[in-house]
């Protein structure tokens, strides 16, 4: 895929990085419509990075002490992904709340993914609170963000069954998996044009 056809994306995380691998594999396999230009971390030393650099994507770490306030911070994640001409921010598993300076200079511009069936289990540690309280059906949930937590437009959402043998490990398992396959199918919709919002619903054109 030549690369102007591509949208410049940055991908914002804090731990692992699955995420970001799915969002890098279906990208080199030709399937997303998006280039990443920048990959923010805000935890030194996590394993994103190194997928990152594994793939020769430009990576930055701004860790959140190193500033004396969360605007502070976050103007410096802009100025990176401004830099970039970055077009949609991913956040894939970062862990931190974003405050209305962000969200609203990103306004529709941000997608996140959730573990959980949102509304329910909103916030961390939602598969376990999924498991932990007999909820029989569980699932992903990506979303455009708003200026509450977890709380912004659903873009696309699956459930997934919480049998009878299941542990919260392989729980976790197939949220994962699931997310995995969820996400860089949200990203490839917003590169092609094919999400519209109306009120709190995201209407998807084929
Ligand atoms: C995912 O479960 C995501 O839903 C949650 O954090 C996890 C990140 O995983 N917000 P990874 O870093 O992409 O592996």
């Amino acid at each position: 895929m030549s690369s102007a056809r591509r949208m410049p994306i940055g991908v914002l995380v804090s731990g692992n990085g699955s995420n970001l691998q799915a969002l890098i594999d279906e990208q080199e396999a030709g399937r997303l419509p998006v280039e990443i230009r920048a990959v923010v971390c805000n935890k030194p030393g996590v394993y994103a990075l190194e997928r990152a650099a594994k793939h020769h994507l430009p990576a930055l770490v701004l860790p959140n002490r190193q500033y004396a306030t969360r605007e502070e911070h976050e103007g410096a994640i802009c100025r990176a992904l401004e830099a970039q001409q970055v077009q949609l921010v991913v956040l894939a598993g970062y862990m931190r709340l974003l405050t209305p300076f962000f969200v609203r200079r990103y306004k529709n511009r941000i997608i996140n993914l959730h573990p959980a069936l949102l509304p329910a289990f909103p916030g961390t540690d939602s598969i376990r609170r999924a498991f932990e309280g007999g909820v029989k059906v569980t699932g992903v949930t990506v979303h455009f963000v708003d200026e509450g937590e977890d709380t912004g437009p659903i873009i696309l959402q699956q459930a997934l069954p919480i049998e009878g043998a299941d542990t919260v490990e392989t729980l976790e398992a197939k949220v994962h998996a699931l997310e995995h396959r969820l996400l860089p199918q949200a990203v490839r919709l917003f590169a092609e044009g094919k999400l519209r919002l109306e009120g709190r619903r995201v209407l998807i054109s084929s």
